[in-house]
């Protein structure tokens, strides 16, 4: 039921915190600070490569995966979204492990990549919300989010389980090829376990993000920019947003924005900027800039430092905590989806039942 909340969609954002805290529960161990997994019939040391394979929202955790699992493992990985990689025949080796990520587990392109993984002999590991569904049953190894059921059509906190999921067994994968050590092990399960605290101040902007959606629901194109990880944050808030409130977004990887997408450019559009201060904040913040000497009318999402940086000139700032780079996805993506949230309700739409969309997509 959806209690106080008005739509589903709405009930499973607040949800996050307790979901997330609940999925990292079962996959972080307190007494010791490690990162523990199910019991797995292989050795993760064995592996030289990963695929994950997913579609939609789904896959861009896929690509955040990537990001941490090169980072921590230094495995290379590809990723792919389902509907292409078994069309493109791609090169599968002995020692590559097949990674699926699935709120439904029914998806049908994504479950046919799996059953072909497997009938190649790859060992496969799926990070599923739904304990029952046939990808549950079919991968090698099983790691579950604990989000609940998910009503919306929306993905929003099977998302953050995901990449919950998916930070903890990059780190257990960096642990079994011997490059992260138990200190640097430990140092993750602290940040990981500050996540459930960071994405509930997250929440706070609620009201913040209702007040400023209105201007966004007006817009007809809208455009997001991120930088590492953040650029398939911003795919996710594209997605999003288009979904539920039918207006016409586009994400990109920051530096993309001057090889094309700068054209879109005018006083007209919104460019919706994610970008935590850090290391790739000052490069992100030069291209926003070129895009506001442009007329772009940028909504900025950073904590503190970064919007005492660069704030200025932007429509509207969302301040996030200062937290750690890992658990930044966890945090940013509640904006995100208060954002498409809001324009969707103050446009009017069918939040939980979008048009021509369905929970899971069965067929191919
Ligand atoms: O159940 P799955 O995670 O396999 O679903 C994948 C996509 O269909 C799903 O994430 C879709 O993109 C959502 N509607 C996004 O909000």
């Amino acid at each position: 039921e959806k209690g106080n909340h008005r739509h589903f969609m709405q009930k499973e954002i607040f949800e996050q915190p307790i979901v997330v805290a609940q999925t990292l529960k079962s996959y972080l161990r307190r007494i010791d600070d490690c990162v523990s997994m199910p019991d797995m019939e292989f050795d993760l040391a064995g592996f030289d490569r990963v695929s994950i394979v997913a579609c939609g929202t789904s896959s861009y955790v896929a690509m955040i995966g990537k990001y941490w699992i090169e980072k921590f493992a230094r495995v290379p990985v590809e990723t792919d979204v389902a509907s292409e990689f078994r069309y493109r025949d791609p090169v599968l080796g002995k020692n590559q492990l097949a990674i699926f990520i699935s709120q439904s587990g029914e998806t049908a392109d994504t479950l046919a990549a799996l059953k072909h993984c497997k009938a190649a002999g790859l060992k496969t590991a799926g990070i599923i919300n739904v304990p029952t569904s046939s990808m549950a049953r079919e991968v090698d190894l099983l790691l579950p989010t604990h989000a609940g059921p998910e009503i919306g059509v929306a993905s929003t906190k099977a998302f953050t389980c995901q990449l919950a999921v998916m930070a903890a067994f990059a780190t257990r994968i960096a642990r079994a090829k011997g490059v992260l050590s138990a200190a640097e092990e430990k140092d993750i399960v602290h940040h990981l376990s500050e996540a459930p605290e960071a994405m509930n101040f997250a929440l706070g902007h609620d009201e913040d993000i209702e007040a400023m959606a209105h201007k966004i629901a007006e817009a007809r194109d809208v455009l997001y920019l991120g930088r590492g990880p953040d650029y398939p944050m911003a795919l996710e808030g594209a997605l999003k947003l288009k979904e539920i409130s039918y207006i016409h977004a586009e994400g990109y990887a920051s530096g993309e924005m001057k090889h094309g997408p700068i054209a879109l450019i005018d006083d007209h559009v919104p460019l919706i900027v994610i970008a935590p201060s850090g290391p790739l904040f000052d490069k992100t913040v030069s291209n926003m800039q070129e895009a506001q000497a442009r007329g772009a009318q940028v909504v900025l999402i950073s904590d503190a430092d970064g919007i005492a940086k660069a704030g200025e000139g932007t429509i509207a700032t969302i301040e996030m905590p200062k937290v750690h780079p890992l658990i930044a996805p966890l945090v940013y993506a509640i904006p995100v989806q208060l954002l498409a949230y809001h324009v969707a309700v103050a446009k009017g739409t069918d939040v939980d039942q979008p048009r021509n969309l369905a929970k899971s997509v069965t067929v191919e």
